[in-house]
């Protein structure tokens, strides 16, 4: 769910005052150990991807989460992730991130970089504005088959990466990350985080034959792909960029509300203005719950 959450960070000054390297990020305000390992990072907290490190083991979870998720694509993704997953290569081993890369620039002029696990977020609007989406190196353990807290390289390359080959997403990859530096300044990061969450990682998307996943965090997922398509438990609600910036969301469970996009256009279009009035628009106003129902909502 790459750096979206909040985090805890800081730089890394050694004796002579000298900026040594990245500090650790650790994932919510509870007590989780930073995972990955930092000290190799840069100071925009890339890393090399060791790709020889992988096991036999690690190529073999990957493969068979892989497997999992590819299987039950059909009906419940949308068509073009579903075009473009073979663009990540074998299933049969982790994708080397710099052939990855090659074939991401030819397309759209993305490419993908190692980190070493959560990233602070300036460091990651800072690359996602350079067309540059940062990938997590380590795979999850064995045992987390089923649910990773932290977002590894599966979530990152199976979720992520396959829309990021359509155009149209990959700039509104890009203008999200240019965004989300200038909501920094204004201390805005909070309701672009939410924008993030119901799109990039929860977003639906309405097509001629139904509602299909397009968010990285649900097409990732063993159990909430299926579930929000077709379960009748969550709300269904039209995309409407107030409305997502207003309402908190689940970081623990399936999420009780999805928000539907017409098309990756409308996506882009909704975000190209300028924030900044709707960033206080939104202030002046409550916050939602995470399953609370407006009259003024679209429901699918
Ligand atoms: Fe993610």
């Amino acid at each position: 769910m790459a750096a979206l959450i909040d985090t805890v960070t800081e730089a890394v000054v050694d004796a002579r005052g000298v900026n040594s390297g990245v500090a650790p990020v650790t994932y919510g305000h509870g007590e989780r150990p930073p995972r990955g390992d930092y000290a190799q990072a840069r100071a925009d907290y890339t890393c090399e991807q060791d790709w020889a490190a992988y096991s036999a083991a690690d190529h073999d979870l990957y493969r068979r989460l892989y497997e999992r998720q590819a299987a039950q694509l059909g009906g419940l993704a949308c068509d073009e992730f579903i075009d473009a997953i073979g663009l990540l290569g074998s299933p049969a081993q982790i994708p080397r991130f710099d052939a990855l890369s090659e074939k991401l620039q030819r397309a759209t002029g993305w490419e993908v970089v190692a980190v070493p696990g959560l990233i602070p977020e300036e460091a990651f609007f800072s690359l996602l504005s350079r067309r540059r989406f940062p990938v997590t190196g380590w795979i999850r353990k064995p045992e987390e088959f089923d649910y990773v807290v932290e977002p590894d390289v599966f979530h990152d390359l199976f979720g992520h990466v396959p829309l990021l080959f359509n155009p149209m997403f990959a700039d509104y990859m890009q203008a999200y990350g240019a965004g989300g530096l200038k909501a920094s300044r204004l201390e805005s990061c909070e309701q672009l985080a939410r924008l993030y969450w119901y799109t990039v990682e929860f977003g639906l998307i309405d097509t001629p034959d139904g509602l299909r996943a397009y968010g990285a965090g649900i097409l990732s997922s063993a159990g909430e792909l299926r579930h929000s398509v077709t379960s009748r438990e969550p709300q269904r609600l039209g995309f409407d960029l107030d409305r997502i910036m207003r309402t908190r969301y689940k970081i623990d469970s399936y999420q009780s509300t999805y928000f539907v996009i017409d098309s990756f256009k409308q996506l882009f279009d909704a975000t190209a203005p300028d924030f900044k009035p709707i960033y206080e628009r939104v202030a002046g106003l409550h916050e939602l719950t995470a399953d609370e129902r407006l009259p003024t909502d679209r429901v699918f």
